[in-house]
């Protein structure tokens, strides 16, 4: 009676199959790949992929048993001992790699059963950095160590399709480069040019952006940073490319370079940099970085000055109001008076 419920069950167990369960895991992390079995005595535990049947850990015994382990795998794999009485079989597998990717096959058995599962075992790797530069005549897009295959795309006002496809290399570990380069060709209609690399599992962009020469008030002046659809995480502020203004991450205050410091006023949450008090010196290119996770973008703005007669607007509408209000109480004195000497004749 008993056999025959084991039997039954058994062979119920063996006859079950259940579709793949997806797993991704993230280049050069560990991962782990889920399998249960129904506990009993006498475990073999056989994980395998497939196809050409690569041994990647097996236990039986009551122990590990790692002689026909594929050398791919060596000192990456283990199981959970202490999950095993509960008919736990999970793989952990560390420092995965590219070539990690397949189906993998869990085989179980006890003295109540077999069991086959299946794990399909994706990798990415994120999107890092997109870096968009200037080179000579060329705007340029790139960004490394991505997986799976990206793809690259330019925005220019609107979709723009680059005289010549992107470039795509592999790494020795099978990891993706990508870069792209176009003509130059950002003027007053479009000013900015985007690059969006984006992948199944992710998507990041970067903007270059190119203000025109503005005339500005040396007395107090705010030059802008380009938006990105979420806050940025970080803005970075430099004059001339290379002499660094200030930085400011989110939530935090900011501190401008020792040069700076007098000159600068406020700086949004956007990163818009209120300047004042700027001197001759401080004509020249103003560039913005705003950075979060899915967007870096870069915004430059010369900029001229132009003075204001010596004299600061702020400081002329205040003399301004001071003379209005000098005339406006002279001119109650002189009527006050007046109506006095008025009444004073008419005693
Ligand atoms: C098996 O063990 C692993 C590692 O401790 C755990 O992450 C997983 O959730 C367990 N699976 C089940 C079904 O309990
Ligand atoms: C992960 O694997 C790579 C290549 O197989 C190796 O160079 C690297 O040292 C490994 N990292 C760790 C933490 O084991
Ligand atoms: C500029 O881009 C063109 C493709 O549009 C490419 O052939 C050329 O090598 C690039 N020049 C530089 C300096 O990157
Ligand atoms: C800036 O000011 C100069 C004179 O100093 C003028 O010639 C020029 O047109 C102005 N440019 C803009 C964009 O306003």
């Amino acid at each position: 009676m008993f056999a025959s419920i084991f039997l039954i069950f058994g062979f119920f167990n063996w006859t079950f199959t259940s579709a793949d369960t997806d797993v991704s895991c993230q280049f050069r992390t560990d991962c782990i790949l889920p399998c249960s079995f129904n506990v009993g005595n006498e475990v073999v535990i056989h994980w395998i992929l497939k196809p050409g049947d690569i041994q990647v850990h097996s236990y039986y015994y009551n122990k590990d048993q790692l002689g026909l382990q594929n050398p791919r795998y060596k000192g990456r794999t283990s199981l959970y001992p202490e999950q095993l009485g509960r008919g736990n079989a999970s793989l952990r597998l560390s420092n995965v790699s590219v070539e990690d990717e397949g189906r993998y096959q869990c085989y179980t058995s006890t003295v109540n059963g077999n069991k086959e599962t299946y794990i399909q075992l994706k990798v990415y790797a994120p999107i890092k950095d997109v870096v968009i530069k200037k080179l000579e005549n060329n705007l340029t897009c790139s960004s490394d160590g991505i997986y799976p295959e990206p793809k690259l795309t330019w925005t220019i006002g609107s979709p723009y399709d680059p005289p010549e496809k992107p470039s795509i290399s592999r790494t020795e570990s099978q990891l993706y480069s990508i870069s792209s380069s176009i003509p130059y060709n950002l003027n007053a209609h479009h000013n900015a040019a985007t690059c969006s690399i984006t992948t199944t599992k992710d998507q990041k962009k970067a903007t270059l952006l190119e203000e025109a020469l503005r005339n500005c008030s040396a007395t107090e002046t705010t030059v802008e940073c380009q938006s990105l659809d979420a806050p940025p995480d970080r803005i970075v502020w430099r004059f001339n490319h290379v002499n660094l203004i200030l930085t400011r991450r989110r939530g935090e205050a900011f501190e401008a370079t020792a040069g700076w410091k007098k000159h600068v006023k406020e700086v949004s949450s956007q990163g818009a940099l209120t300047l004042i008090d700027l001197k001759p010196e401080h004509e020249g290119t103003y560039t913005c970085e705003s950075i979060n996770t899915k967007e870096t973008a870069i915004a430059t703005t010369p900029l001229h000055l132009v003075e204001d007669n010596n004299v600061s607007s702020t400081t002329a509408i205040v003399v301004i109001i001071i003379l209005g209000a000098i005339v406006l109480i002279a001119v109650l004195v002189f009527l006050l008076l007046r109506r006095r000497r008025q009444t004073r004749d008419n005693l």
